[in-house]
């Protein structure tokens, strides 16, 4: 069964270019309610065991690169069917084939500045969360 929370995080380029709150904007106005949020700086180590399932892919050295590069936002989301939504709401991993009306159609320069990231599924939706925010921090 579905869990109604996921995890976000807006990613280096968006919060270079002063999209936070464009982008928070749309998250809310779309239904989702930020449980849970903060603004921190990734090491390429923590960035390298966050996107540790992708180790065997060929652009893991530039993900976790390109994720330590600045600061983030990471955020835990609730509303009902959260994870699909959420990837609904964000669009497709290469902008150029994003819809329009979605956070990468509008915000995300190209497949790694991609803009923001979005859980695939309840099971990450919850290590990520965990990973990012303790049990004081996500209730
Ligand atoms: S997903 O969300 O797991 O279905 O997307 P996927 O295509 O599998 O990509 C996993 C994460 O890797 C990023 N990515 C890339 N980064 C740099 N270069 C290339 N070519 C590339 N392809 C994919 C993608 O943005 C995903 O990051 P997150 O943080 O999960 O959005």
């Amino acid at each position: 069964m579905a869990t109604n929370r996921t995890f976000t995080m807006v990613k280096p380029d968006a919060v270079e270019a002063g999209n936070i709150g464009g982008i928070l904007n749309m998250i809310e106005e779309a239904g989702f309610k930020i449980v849970a949020m903060k603004y921190v700086k990734l090491s390429a180590e923590i960035a390298g065991k966050f996107y540790e399932v992708h180790s065997e892919r060929p652009f893991y050295g530039e993900l976790c690169e390109y994720m330590s590069s600045g600061a983030i936002v990471a955020a835990i989301l609730e509303k009902d069917n959260a994870v699909a939504d959420f990837r609904k709401l964000i669009g497709a991993t290469n902008p150029a084939d994003a819809e329009e009306g979605t956070i990468r159609k509008k915000y995300a320069t190209s497949i790694s500045a991609n803009a923001v990231h979005g859980s695939d599924s309840d099971e990450n939706a919850a290590i990520e969360g965990s990973f990012f925010f303790s049990q004081f921090e996500r209730f």
